[in-house]
Order: structure tokens, then C-alpha cells, then sequence
């Protein structure tokens, strides 16, 4: 049983029935999951969760599977948020958390969107899973597809982190490297997803990876005793955990969960990709394609999103802002986590440290202010990346297999 009432076109507001596949509204707007929240609020309150286990499925009645017996779960969620305190000290500040997402299950925050999204995916008979990533939800699709016995068909930047390509193999997908980025990747899964009876779950265009995404706004609320932080950063590409969240607060506010206050929320992008800092800029109300876009954070290499007026919404709505970084500076940030918290991040989970300095610094954000960082993937799937810092000259493993007696 699922608290489920319909799906609501986010764009529209057009209805759709639950219990059959969907993807987007018919006019193109993405489709978004109503409970029944009246119900929840009366037969799951909030003290229940103490005896749960944790995992993300602990929000089960805010989940939309039906059937427990569907969930494809890999223990997603449930990640710690650190109370970075010397971190917090360079920056004068004393309240600064980052939420550690590279812990869960293939290194990265897609986990919990892709068991969510695999999970209805086994719910519905749907059992050829088609995909557009940058990297990290295609590591995530791979994985929960192997763990519930579905084909992944996987589309990619042909210069994606190696360990996303390595892991994608290994799990048993059918991986193509493409050359471009991931809207290309995105046309690629369109044109041949027909023909070749693929469900596609690219970002947004099927309603249920944001439902798994939205439980890190759940976990925040949680961690933070039901009094949410000041602000929260995320590295935005397509969004969908800046949306989620926002849903969640939105839905645990009906729940009577939290009070109407919410968090400023910080949408932070690199300098050679950032649609949604420009657009936010401009005072747009949905962003233009970027151009050339390049950095190293390839989960924020998306010249354009389809949620991008949903996350644009969110920002102004919270009164956040939109704010770009350098490579340069997400290097030298993650090197300053890694080396005063212990925590190795993600290029992209790095550039919100950067940018939370620059915002402490103009006074955007306030010294007491309780500020959540979102670290969304593992430094260990960047290694060309942070290479680039700790270079090291050697080489390849190919000589140590089978015992080769050459020494190093
Ligand atoms: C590590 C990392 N951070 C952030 C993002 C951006 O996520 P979203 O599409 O939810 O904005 C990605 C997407 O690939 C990612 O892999
Ligand atoms: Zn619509």
C-alpha cells in the first residue's frame, strides 16, 4: 500500500494516475508525485522514525512504492552531517555542517534517486532502464539495475571520470561513450528508446529519482531536530536535489513536521557551466543553454535543465541565490576539507565551501548561522580530477596483475 494520490504536472497541473509508467507531462512539463497527506499526518507521526532503520527507505510512507517487496535498496541515505568545526573557524563561523553524501552506495547522491527510481521500475514491469549521465546517476543506474536483475543501457560523455565508465562495466550495463555532453547523451536515449523498449530515466523525465532525492531534505530536517538550518548549498546541474528538497520541506510542512520557515537556498554552479546563476542574475524565470561548457565537476556540466524554472522557483522563493565558482577554487577548497575535516569530496560537493566563504565573507550569510554544505559525491570518483593537485608519475596497474617481476 502507498500513500500515493496522483502525479501532478509540475508545469500544467495536469493529472495523471498512478500504477502505470509515465514521463512527461504531455506538455512536456516534468511530472511530480502528490500523497495523501492528510493520512500520513494521522497514521505515521514523526516519532515513529526513531525506531526505523537508516536507510532513506525510513521515509517509506513519504515513498511512492506500494509493494515493500519492490524496494531495491542498497543501504542509500542515512548519511551523517559533520559539523565542520575547523573548517568553520577559517571562515570565522561556528555553525557549519556538511552533509556527506559520497557515502552512500556508488559514491554519490544518485543513489538515492536511482533505488527510488529502479524501485517503481520493478513495481511497474519495466525492465529495460535507459539513461543520460554525466556520470554519477549512471554509476547509480547501473548498480540498483544489477541489484534488481534489470538491463542498464547507459549514454555518456566520452570523457566522463573514469571510475564512472570502470564501475558502469562492471555492473553489468551496456555503456555508450558519446561525443558531446549530456543533452547529446539525452537525444540519444530519445531517438533509440522507442525502438528498443527502454524506459528512459533521465533527470526528471520520469517522477520518482526526485522522490529519493528529496529524502536529504528529510534527513536535514531530522538531523536538525525539526528546526531547519539557515541555509543550505548544493551543487546544482540539473537541479533535482535542490527541487526534492524543496518538496520535502513543503510536504513535511502539511505533515505539521516543521514550521513555514525554510532555508535560503544556495544553488552553486562552476564558472564554465552556469545556466542557472545567469538566468538568476538576470532575473529570468527559466535559463538559456550554456555554451561550451566545461569543468571538472562533471555533475555540473549541464548547459540546461529541464527543472531549471522549479529550481529558480525555489531559490527566490527562499531568498537564496545562484553562485558560480572556478575550478580553481573547488580544487582548492576540497583540498582544504580534506586536510582540516577528513573529508574528501567531489569537485562539485567542494565548490559549495568556496562559495559558502564567499557569501560569510559579503555578508549574504550571517556568522551564527546554521549552514548546511552538501558534499554529494566521493572524492575517490575524481581521481584524474584531483590528480591535477597530487600528480604523481608512475605506471598503470597493467604490470602488477598476474605477478610481473618487474619492481617499482
Ligand atoms: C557529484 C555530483 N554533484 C552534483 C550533481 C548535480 O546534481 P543535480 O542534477 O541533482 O543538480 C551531480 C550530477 O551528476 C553529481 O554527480
Ligand atoms: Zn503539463
Amino acid at each position: 500500500m502507498s500513500y500515493v494520490s496522483h502525479l501532478e504536472c509540475s508545469a500544467c497541473h495536469k493529472h495523471y494516475p498512478t500504477g502505470q509508467p509515465h514521463n512527461l507531462c504531455e506538455c512536456g512539463g516534468p511530472l511530480l508525485v502528490r500523497y495523501r497527506l492528510d493520512r500520513i499526518r494521522v497514521e505515521f507521526p514523526r516519532e515513529r522514525l526513531a525506531a526505523l532503520p537508516r536507510t532513506m527507505w525510513r521515509y517509506a510512507p513519504l515513498l511512492p512504492v506500494g509493494n515493500p517487496g519492490n524496494v531495491v535498496s542498497l543501504g542509500e541515505g542515512g548519511t551523517p552531517s559533520i559539523h565542520a568545526e575547523r573548517l568553520g573557524k577559517s571562515m570565522s563561523v561556528g555553525n557549519l555542517w556538511v552533509k556527506d553524501e559520497g557515502l552512500n552506495p556508488t559514491g554519490s547522491f544518485k543513489a538515492r534517486g536511482l533505488s527510488c527510481a529502479v524501485s517503481m521500475c520493478r513495481e511497474l514491469g519495466l525492465r529495460k532502464l535507459a539513461i543520460p549521465s554525466a556520470g554519477n546517476a549512471a554509476g547509480a543506474l547501473a548498480a540498483y539495475a544489477a541489484a534488481a536483475g534489470l538491463e542498464s543501457h547507459i549514454f555518456m560523455p566520452i570523457d566522463v571520470p573514469q571510475a564512472n565508465l570502470v564501475e558502469c562495466r562492471a555492473f553489468g550495463a551496456t555503456v555508450t561513450l558519446v561525443n558531446g555532453l549530456i543533452g547529446d547523451c539525452a537525444r540519444m536515449v530519445a531517438e533509440r528508446g522507442k525502438s528498443e523498449g527502454w524506459f528512459d530515466v533521465s533527470t526528471l523525465k520520469e517522477p520518482y529519482r526526485i522522490e529519493g532525492k528529496k529524502t536529504m531534505g528529510l534527513e536535514v530536517a531530522e538531523q536538525f531536530e525539526w528546526d531547519l538550518p539557515e541555509a543550505i548549498f548544493y551543487p546544482a546541474g540539473g537541479g533535482v536535489g535542490l527541487i526534492g528538497m524543496w518538496k520535502a520541506f513543503e510536504e513535511m510542512e502539511q505533515l505539521g513536521w516543521i514550521g513555514a520557515r525554510r532555508p535560503k537556498m544556495i544553488a552553486v554552479q562552476a564558472a564554465g557551466c552556469a545556466p542557472i546563476v545567469r538566468a538568476f542574475e538576470r532575473g529570468d524565470t527559466k535559463s538559456e543553454v550554456w555554451h561550451d561548457a566545461h569543468t571538472i565537476a562533471a555533475g555540473l556540466r549541464v548547459p540546461k535543465a529541464l527543472g531549471d524554472f522549479l529550481m529558480l522557483e525555489a531559490i527566490r522563493a527562499s531568498d537564496g541565490t545562484a553562485v558560480a565558482v572556478s575550478d580553481a577554487e573547488m580544487l582548492d577548497a576540497g583540498a582544504e576539507l580534506a586536510s582540516t575535516e577528513g573529508i574528501f569530496a567531489a569537485p562539485e560537493g567542494a565548490g559549495c565551501i568556496a562559495a559558502a566563504r564567499r557569501l560569510f565573507a559579503g555578508g549574504f550569510l550571517k556568522p551564527s548561522d546554521r549552514v548546511v554544505l552538501f558534499n554529494t559525491g566521493s572524492g575517490y570518483k575524481y581521481l584524474e580530477a584531483w590528480s591535477t593537485r597530487f600528480p604523481r608519475h608512475a605506471a598503470s596497474e597493467q604490470d602488477k596483475l598476474g605477478g610481473l617481476i618487474t619492481p617499482r
